[in-house]
């Protein structure tokens, strides 16, 4: 190489190391809550609502929904107020602790998702749905998320989630944030125990444990509380739903954009970023990092962006007033960060929705939070209204 070549490649370099951390590109939220991320090619947008029939799509019993099931389409549950959003439905889970102190999902008894709807071949043998495990120790109830903006979530590179995490609070801040497991051993970033790799996975496993539709992953059903199933209740034959179709589902909740945030009235801005800053200066910002940086995509929208989250995607301790079940690499009282995209356009909150308002899901906060929570008590109560208003802005 020429002296000359061997300086252009040096600026080429410099240029690329510059284009990936400087002017990383912030990702905008849609126009309208459910809308697809903008920037989206002609190919992509038809890619997205052929995803979205079948998100829509109300699934038969001869297509193979069930025999045990919660629901028959992904939108019974996320729905509101677009497709991709919350719902009302609260799903139950039951785990174990071994004496090891090791978490049993209790899988080979059905515990990590009981389903609370049997087709009428099934109902007819007299099994209407899941029983709750004999041996279960802790069962728990986990409410619908909004699915909206998760495309970022699924890009953002492992090793930023290793960097991000500090189990052993070595910075000393009182907060750690553990990465999440699946059940064998591979980082976890999805569900509120972070135990799922990616959206593909969670796809496949909503569409088994859920709709109880076979695919390629979980291509044998699952008889009641995990037993076989008895002859001739299940005539779609294995799988029961094709990769195209599950990968365009997944390919919908990818390209599903941040929900959009209202425009502040002139008057308002100050008081926004005033409690913008609060959320930092107190240690919210510490779990609900605004932003996750991706890595490269196939997506344009999504390509090394900076998305908002308000999520960390690690698992932190609340303390146990909030104790539920226990997950592959979670503990009872620890969950992944809940993105707060949206916060203003649902309610209630927390993993079982109990609480009504936004100041009892802050009250509720202990554990690794209480120190940011114990901030938020003593906030005068301009303050206060300061910091509600950005939550509910976002
Ligand atoms: C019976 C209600 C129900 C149905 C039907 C349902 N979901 Fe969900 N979904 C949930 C609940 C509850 C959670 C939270 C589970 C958890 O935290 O482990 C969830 C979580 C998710 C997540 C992870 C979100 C996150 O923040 O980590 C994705 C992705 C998802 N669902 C996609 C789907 C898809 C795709 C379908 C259809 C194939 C579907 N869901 C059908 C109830 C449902
Ligand atoms: C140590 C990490 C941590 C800190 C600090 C923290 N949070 Fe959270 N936050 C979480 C986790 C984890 C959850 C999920 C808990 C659950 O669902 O039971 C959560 C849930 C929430 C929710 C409910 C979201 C929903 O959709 O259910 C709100 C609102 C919230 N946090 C706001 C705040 C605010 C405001 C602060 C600062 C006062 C704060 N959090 C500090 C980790 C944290």
């Amino acid at each position: 190489m020429t002296g000359s070549a061997v300086g252009a490649a040096l600026v080429v370099a410099a240029v690329a190391v510059v284009a990936t951390t400087a002017c990383t590109r912030t990702l905008p939220d849609a126009e309208q809550v459910g809308d697809p991320l903008p920037g989206l090619s002609d190919e992509e947008l038809a890619r997205f609502e052929a995803g979205r029939a079948l998100f829509d799509r109300v699934f038969s019993v001869d297509e193979g929904t069930g025999p045990l099931f919660n629901e028959n389409q992904c939108s019974a549950c996320h729905t509101f107020p677009a497709t991709g959003g919350t719902g009302e439905q609260l799903v139950i889970k039951a785990t174990r602790r071994l004496p090891d102190g090791t978490c049993d999902i209790l899988a080979s008894e059905g515990g990590e998702n009981l389903r609370r709807q049997a087709t009428p071949a099934l109902a007819r043998l007299g099994i209407e749905r899941d029983t709750l495990p004999s041996a279960s120790a802790d069962i728990a109830t986990f409410a619908v998320p909004f699915l909206f903006g998760l495309g970022a979530a699924d890009l953002v590179p492992e090793q930023a989630l290793h960097d991000a995490a500090d189990p052993d609070d070595l910075n000393g801040d009182g907060i750690s944030g553990r990465v999440g497991r699946t059940p064998d051993g591979r980082v976890g970033r999805f569900g509120r125990k972070a135990d799922v790799a990616s959206l593909h996975e969670f796809t496949h496993l909503a569409l088994f444990n859920e709709m109880g539709i076979t695919t390629s992953v979980h291509s044998r059903e699952r008889g009641p509380n995990g037993a076989p199933l008895p002859d001739g209740v299940d005539p779609a034959p294995d799988p029961e739903l094709g990769d195209n179709s599950a990968d365009l589902i997944t390919d919908f909740v990818r390209m599903l954009a941040p929900p959009p945030r209202p425009t502040p009235d002139p008057d308002a801005a100050p008081l926004l970023a005033h409690g913008e800053a609060l959320f930092t200066a107190i240690g919210c910002a510490a779990c609900h990092t605004p932003y996750v940086t991706t890595g490269p995509s196939r997506l344009a929208p999504l390509d090394r962006v900076r998305a908002p989250l308000y999520s960390d995607l690690l698992l932190h301790d609340l303390g146990p007033a909030l104790a539920s079940t226990c997950g592959p690499g979670a503990t009872e009282t620890e969950y992944r960060t809940t993105s707060l995209l949206g916060l203003g356009a649902r309610r209630p909150y927390l993993h079982d929705l109990r609480a009504f308002n936004i100041e009892r899901a802050i009250e509720l906060h202990g554990g690794e939070a209480q120190s940011a929570r114990d901030a938020f008590r003593v906030m005068t109560t301009v303050d206060r209204q300061a910091l509600l208003r950005f939550l509910r802005s976002l």
